[in-house]
């Protein structure tokens, strides 16, 4: 199976935790443009989604899925998205699409984030993938200092702003043992909007797509 098809079959895989006549959060990337191209193919089954990005509100609205406001939204029972990386405990680092504030907002009011991911995700320690960190501009290199003194290499995403208006970090070098620590250390910097690590709030389960078809992973 190439990267490609893995992404198709997670993302036909997820449709299995749709709630027939409720609401679905939509992650943002390749492979939830690959969940939402499946949920166009049922989406007289679902009451409506709310989307994590522009991006993906543009495709589902495609699709003719209605897009709700979350502030409209009493209740999420899922919430389907990739990753960049995923550890044994379904901890993630995303962002790499640059939407890691408003997938977080989502993934928070969800009550079952399910991830989505190839096997190229799948890693022992995250940390690989550089976490990306939004940031308000005037703090800009403020942040770019504080990021630096815990260790990692900060550099700033050139030419990208986020659908909030603001700017992305990403940090390498970082060998993540800790990640609800690390997470909720960056979050506490003055400027940072909010940080790739998902570890307060892991995926419940994850979809992984392997050469040998999906595999279905919860926290070890
Ligand atoms: C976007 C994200 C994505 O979920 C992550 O980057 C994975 O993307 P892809 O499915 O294209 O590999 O966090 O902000």
């Amino acid at each position: 199976m190439t990267q490609d098809e893995m992404k198709k079959a997670v993302a036909r895989a997820a449709i299995t935790y749709v709630v027939e006549g409720e609401l679905v959060g939509v992650g943002t990337g390749s492979t939830a443009n690959c969940f939402i191209d499946e949920l166009a193919l049922i989406r007289h089954r679902v009451r409506g989604t709310v989307a994590s990005s522009e991006a993906s509100k543009r495709r589902l609205e495609g699709h003719g899925l209605p897009v709700l406001e979350l502030n409209d939204v009493e209740r999420l029972p899922i919430y389907v998205d990739g990753a960049d990386e995923i550890n044994a405990a379904m901890q993630m680092i995303k962002g790499g699409g640059g939407a890691l504030t408003r997938e977080k907002i989502v993934a928070a009011v969800a009550d079952m984030f399910v991830c989505i991911a190839d096997q190229s995700k799948r890693v022992d320690v995250l940390g690989r993938f550089p976490l990306p960190v939004e940031v308000i501009p005037m703090a800009l290199r403020h942040v770019l200092r504080q990021l630096a003194a815990i260790g990692g290499t900060p550099v700033l995403r050139e030419g990208f702003v986020t659908d909030n208006g603001n700017l992305i970090v990403d940090v390498a070098g970082l060998e993540i043992v800790d990640a609800v620590g690390l997470e909720t250390r960056i979050n506490q910097i003055v400027g940072v909007v909010t940080n790739g690590l998902f570890a307060s709030r892991p995926a419940d389960v994850c979809l992984l797509g392997t050469a040998a078809g999906v595999q279905t992973l919860t926290a070890a």
